[in-house]
């Protein structure tokens, strides 16, 4: 049984959780909100890999064979330098979904929707770079999505008018392939679809990252499958957001 860390800026990361239980089900997960000091998007890289160091040693306490950096910002800030630290440990990170959003378009033209921390950052900034000559990206800040999954409240009028806000400057520009930048909005992307109507793909990356999280798995030869599954969860702040986004993805 391997023993799986799996950290955030608050619940989003819980999206990628629900796409690592299905792959990866018979383990034992822990999961730490950095909710005190969320939202990571327009902190400091610096301040995020503090962040990120004292989760980590919170994490390894517990037993993790493996770290699930799940939040783009975090992964833009602080994996190679939580690597570098801690070499022995591994780690995995979030990757906008540019490259399948690149091969799926028709109308040539994508959006991604992220936090000003995640594109910013060099690893998005080189993945944009490879597919810019092929495609049109059209970026924009969920300007507002974090504090919204944070309470809960998925859908209803004032969830639309701030997810409205962000998405339609990117239907203007014609994409027609929204990719989800960070883990939070995946919670929103029911809304997120019907807002942009059924000529719009919406790709979150979270499946791809719950094989990844097998794949270094295996590679590293920890067991997995054997049981019993069991998960934790933790907050640096008020645990309620967690526990209500929680609950929602086990009655899903
Ligand atoms: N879930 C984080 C991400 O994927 C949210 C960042 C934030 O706290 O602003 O980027």
């Amino acid at each position: 049984m391997a023993t799986i860390g799996i950290f955030d800026s608050g619940s989003g990361g819980l999206s990628v959780y629900r796409e690592l239980i299905k792959v990866l089900p018979k383990e034992q997960y822990h999961y730490f909100s950095d909710n005190a000091h969320c939202p990571y998007g327009e902190k400091s890289p610096l301040y995020i890999r503090r962040r990120g160091r004292y989760i980590t040693e919170f994490l390894l306490d517990k037993g993790a064979d493996i770290i699930v950096v799940a939040c783009n910002t975090a992964t833009a800030a602080a994996i190679a330098a939580l690597r570098a630290d801690y070499p022995d440990v591994p780690f995995v990170g979030m990757e906008p979904a540019v490259k399948p959003a690149a091969l799926g378009t028709q109308s040539g033209v994508i959006g991604v929707l992220a936090t000003a921390g995640t594109l910013k950052g060099s690893k998005y900034l080189n993945t944009r770079g490879r597919f810019e000559d092929d495609v049109t990206i059209v970026e924009h800040v969920g300007q507002g999505f974090v504090e919204q999954v944070e309470t809960g409240i998925l859908d209803g009028p004032e969830a639309e008018s701030i997810v409205r806000a962000s998405l339609e400057p990117l239907l203007r520009a014609g994409a027609d392939t929204i990719v989800l930048g960070c883990t939070h909005y995946p919670f929103l992307q029911p809304l997120i679809e019907r807002l942009s109507g059924p000529g719009v793909r919406v790709i979150d990356p979270a499946p791809a990252v719950a094989r990844q999280t097998v794949h270094v798995l295996e590679q590293r030869g920890v067991p997995t499958g054997q049981g019993p599954f069991s998960v934790q969860l933790h907050a640096s702040g008020d645990p309620s957001p967690l526990n209500r986004i929680f609950s929602l993805i086990t009655h899903e």
